[in-house]
C-alpha cells in the first residue's frame, strides 16, 4: 500500500467518522431514570432533567424534540444551563420549550448562555491546565432570564427557592457557572430545610460546588456542562469532562462522596453541542425523565 493510499484510507475513515458522529448528535433521546432521594413518606415526583440545548434558530428538529418532552408530564423541569448558541436563539429556546414553562420549572445558566460559541482547538479540552480565556461575543443573557422568570421559573443563579409539588416541600438552590467562575455559593450557603427535598443545581459540576452543596445536606444535586464526553470510546466511555469530575462520572447517575457523606448526583449529557463540533459518538443527546421516590423506598 502506498503513502497516498494510507492517506486516502485515513481521510474516508476520518469522513466517515464525522458523518456518523454528526448523524449521532441529532439522535436525540430520552433517558427513564429511578432514585430514592425524597423525604420518607413522600409520594414519587417526575423530573425533567434538561442540559446544554446549545439552541440556534434554524435547528428546527432540535427544537420540536426538546417541545415533544411535554408529553411525559413532568412535575418539575431543570435546566442545567446552555440554552444558547447564537445571538438570536432566545425566541427559539423559548418556542423549544414552550408547553414545558407552564409547569414548574428551575433553571441555571451555563457559559455559552453568556458568550457565543467560537471555533476552538478540540484538543484543548485534553489539557488539564489550560485557562479559560478567549470568550467570544456576548449573548442576550438577560433577555432569556427575563422570559424564564416571566414564565414563572424560577432562577437558581447564586439564589435559592422553596416549593411544593403535592405535598412535597421542595428546597432547591443553585449557582452560577463554575466553570467561568461565576459561582458564589456563599450567597446561599447554610444546610438546607429541615423536612424539605434538598435539591442543588449547577451548570459545570466542580468539585468545589459540590462539596458546598453536601456539605449543606443536599439530597440530590443536578448539573449538565460535560456532554457525557461528547466524543467517547464505545465500551469504555468519556474521555473528558471539560472539569474536574472524574470521566466515569461524565454522565447519569453517580454518586460523590466526600469524608463526610454520599450524596446522588445526575449529570446530563446534554441536548446539544457546540454549532462548531456538532458530532457526538456513543454519547446521545438526551433529555432524562427523573422518577424520584422516598429514601429507603
Ligand atoms: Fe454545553
Amino acid at each position: 500500500m502506498s503513502l497516498l493510499d494510507v492517506i486516502a484510507l485515513g481521510a474516508t475513515a476520518g469522513a466517515g467518522a464525522v458523518g456518523y458522529g454528526y448523524a449521532e448528535s441529532m439522535a436525540f433521546t430520552t433517558r427513564h431514570l429511578d432514585a430514592n432521594v425524597l423525604p420518607q413518606g413522600s409520594e414519587p415526583i417526575r423530573v425533567l432533567h434538561l442540559s446544554d440545548l446549545h439552541i440556534t434558530p434554524a435547528q428546527t428538529r432540535k427544537i420540536r424534540w426538546v417541545n415533544s418532552l411535554n408529553a411525559l408530564q413532568p412535575d418539575l423541569v431543570v435546566v442545567t444551563g446552555d440554552f444558547l448558541a447564537h445571538q438570536l436563539a432566545v425566541p427559539a429556546v423559548i418556542e423549544a420549550l414552550g408547553a414545558l414553562t407552564e409547569r414548574p420549572g428551575l433553571f441555571v445558566l451555563g457559559s455559552n448562555d453568556y458568550f457565543a460559541p467560537e471555533l476552538k482547538n478540540p484538543f484543548m479540552y485534553f489539557s488539564k491546565s489550560r485557562t479559560i480565556k478567549g470568550h467570544g461575543r456576548s449573548l442576550p443573557t438577560q433577555d432569556l432570564v427575563d422570559e424564564l422568570t416571566r414564565a414563572g421559573w424560577s432562577d437558581l443563579n447564586n439564589a435559592q427557592t422553596s416549593l411544593s409539588i403535592g405535598a412535597l416541600q421542595i428546597h432547591a438552590r443553585g449557582t452560577n457557572d463554575p466553570h467561568i467562575k461565576k459561582d458564589d455559593y456563599a450567597k446561599v450557603a447554610g444546610k438546607f430545610a429541615d423536612g424539605a427535598f434538598a435539591l442543588g443545581v449547577t451548570h459545570a459540576p466542580y468539585s468545589r460546588v459540590l462539596e458546598s452543596f453536601s456539605r449543606d445536606d443536599a439530597d440530590l444535586v443536578l448539573a449538565g456542562h460535560t456532554h457525557g464526553g461528547q466524543v467517547c470510546i464505545p465500551f469504555y466511555g468519556a474521555l473528558v469532562t471539560n472539569c474536574d469530575l472524574p470521566t466515569k462520572q461524565a454522565k447519569g447517575l453517580s454518586t460523590f462522596t466526600t469524608s463526610q457523606r454520599s450524596m446522588p448526583l445526575h449529570v446530563s449529557a446534554g441536548v446539544g453541542t457546540s454549532p462548531y463540533t456538532q458530532i457526538r459518538i456513543a454519547c446521545r443527546p438526551e433529555a432524562t425523565l427523573l422518577t424520584l421516590h422516598s429514601k429507603n423506598n
